[in-house]
């Protein structure tokens, strides 16, 4: 008996002890958890330490460790989901449930009561019901993407047509970005007073229901007078041009999003050059190129609604002109030539011009250096302020749409690489058409669209893999950079009505969204061939 109660004692203290502890253990894990929610900041794509990235911008000439070229990674690529959580969207997507779809139904056939006449072919495309049957077709049909926003939809071309315009997001793509599309239904009338999508045209097709074009308005804003006592209200950083200038593209955002990383931490508003030098390293076949745009390649309109920024002309015109009017009242400056100057150090400095020179030599002239050392721990690197050109983006939407969203992608890197034995032996063997033919088999299902991203320049070259894929490739779609294009018309326009090429820098953007927006993605290194990214004995 007594052992009975002792057991049922130790039982209950042990149950007792037991609901203590995970109680305990409980709290452990909020509380764990609540500073990891409270640490966690957005991945560093490149999941690289200050000084293995210094390490290799330095050592330029070392192969081995030259960062891939022939992807572009930035911000857009990289969002977590809880930062996409927390934007509100305008319009929440257009996930139609059946229950919604009858409501819908519901309105419509109350509104039609008695006026549906199933003899009489044309079609009413404001008709509450069209509505219905095109967001149900849409559903069924594209399923990689969801779409938010219809306008009312318009006739067509003919009286059983409609155009449509919507929004939409690829349900793969991370950023905040919003797409267009506007279509051609052909609908048919249905005994019940319903109506039924017999046809979608493709991307773009719905020509009446085009909406103004969404204008890319990345114009700098100029300052007039009455914008001068502002200016000299605000507080900036500013830095000189660095060594960092016709280095590679990789060097550039790293270095830039260290300087826009300070401008934060300090609350500055960051003077951006967009006077931009392209090196010959990004752009196969050409030395370094200067008198290029950042705007060519980089989104500058969102950069501008997402921080504080400032382009430099009109900051140093400005600039200029308050102190030609004031010229007893310069505006404050502090002048920071050295490197070893933290911005933990500059936290209080007052001026109005917080001026980092970088005028010492090469390799301590690079901007990036600012974050080195203590300041890495400090100073984040705002990757969410970096997106490529929209003006870019639209091809790859336009390549994505003319796919239907579906298809697969494969990055195969060449170039030097192949070339270089030493390092990769076995790439250029396992990079030849029938060998990627050989691997892509049995992962990728035979007939599928398969966009290939690749710096392979060589027409033809992957003519072989069209006996069991359909193959895309970037110079397959020519015709939206080719003069008389959007994107041409608009850099052009950007450029002060010179034309623009599209260069090696462009290529890889394009190619990179393709490649994160294909449903399977294979990659050259781990998939197609054993050597290592790095060279050899350098896999990990
Ligand atoms: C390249 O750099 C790495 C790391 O700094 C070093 O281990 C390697 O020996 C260098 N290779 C050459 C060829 O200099
Ligand atoms: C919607 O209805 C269709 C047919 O009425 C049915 O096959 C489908 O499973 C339903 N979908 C949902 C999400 O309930
Ligand atoms: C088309 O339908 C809308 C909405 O039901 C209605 O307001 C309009 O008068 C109709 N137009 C014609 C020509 O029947
Ligand atoms: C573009 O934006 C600037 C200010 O940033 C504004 O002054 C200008 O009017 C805008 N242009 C268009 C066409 O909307
Ligand atoms: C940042 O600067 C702005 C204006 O210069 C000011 O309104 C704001 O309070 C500052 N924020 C912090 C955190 O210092
Ligand atoms: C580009 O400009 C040319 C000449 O002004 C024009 O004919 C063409 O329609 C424009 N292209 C687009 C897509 O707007």
């Amino acid at each position: 008996m007594s052992r009975g109660i002792s057991s049922e004692g130790f039982g209950e203290n042990a149950l007792k002890f037991i609901s203590n502890a995970c109680f305990g253990l409980f709290v452990i894990i909020v509380l764990t958890l609540t500073l990891i929610a409270v640490t966690y900041q957005p991945p560093d794509p490149w999941l690289q330490s200050s000084k293995f990235m210094s390490k290799i911008f330095t050592s330029v000439e070392n192969a081995t460790y030259q960062k891939d070229t022939s992807i572009l990674v930035t911000g857009e690529d990289v969002l977590s989901i809880s930062d996409i959580g927390s934007v509100a969207f305008a319009d929440p997507p257009a996930t139609i449930t059946n229950v919604t779809v009858r409501a819908e139904d519901e309105a419509y056939l109350r509104a039609s009561m008695g006026s549906c006449d199933s003899s009489i072919e044309a079609i009413n495309c404001s008709d509450p019901g069209v509505m219905v049957a095109i967001k149900k077709a849409n559903l069924a049909t594209f399923s990689d993407i969801n779409l938010y926003a219809y306008r009312t939809p318009v006739r067509g071309s003919a009286n059983t047509d409609c155009d449509v315009a919507w929004r939409f997001k690829p349900k793969k793509e991370h950023s905040h970005r919003m797409y267009r599309d506007f279509r051609r239904y052909k609908l048919r009338r249905e005994a019940s007073c319903g109506f039924t999508v017999i046809d979608i045209g493709d991307l773009h097709s719905g020509e009446n229901a085009r909406p103004q074009k969404f204008r890319i308005n990345d114009s700098v804003p100029t300052l007039d007078q009455a914008d001068m006592s502002k200016f000299r209200n605000s507080k900036y950083l500013y830095y000189s041009r660095g060594g960092d200038y016709c280095k590679g593209m990789n060097q550039f955002q790293w270095s830039f999003l260290c300087a826009l990383g300070e401008a934060q931490y300090l609350n500055r508003t960051f003077v951006v050059d967009l006077d931009f030098c392209l090196s010959g390293s990004n752009n196969p076949g050409h030395g370094d190129e200067t008198g290029k745009d950042l705007r060519f390649y980089f989104d500058y309109e969102h950069l501008m609604e997402a921080t504080s920024v400032i382009e430099q002309k009109q900051f140093l015109k400005a600039w200029q002109d308050w102190n030609k009017i004031h010229n007893h009242n310069y505006i404050p400056v502090r002048v920071v030539p050295d490197l070893k100057v933290t911005p933990m150090q500059l936290r209080s400095e007052e001026s109005t011009v917080l001026w980092r020179t970088f005028d010492q030599p090469e390799p301590n002239n690079y901007w990036y250096r600012v974050c080195e050392g203590e300041s890495e721990k400090v100073i984040q690197r705002p990757w969410h302020l970096l997106w490529k050109s929209k003006r870019l983006m639209d091809i790859v939407t336009t390549i994505c749409g003319s796919l239907e969203w579906d298809f697969d992608a494969v990055h195969i890197v060449r170039g030097q690489k192949a070339q270089n034995k030493e390092l990769w032996p076995n790439l250029d063997a396992d990079t030849s058409p029938e060998s990627i033919l050989q691997k892509l088999k049995g992962k990728i299902e035979e007939g599928r669209n398969v966009y290939i991203a690749t710096n392979e320049v060589l027409p033809g070259y992957f003519d072989k893999l069209r006996t069991s894929y359909k193959i895309h490739l970037l110079d397959d779609y020519k015709h939206l950079w080719a003069p008389g294009s959007e994107w041409y018309n608009e850099t052009k326009a950007l450029n002060n009505g010179h034309s623009v090429d599209f260069d090696g820098q462009m290529r890889v953007e394009v190619d990179s969204e393709m490649f994160f927006r294909g449903k399977k993605h294979i990659e050259t290194f781990d998939e197609i061939t054993l050597d290592c990214k790095d060279g050899v004995n350098t896999c990990k």
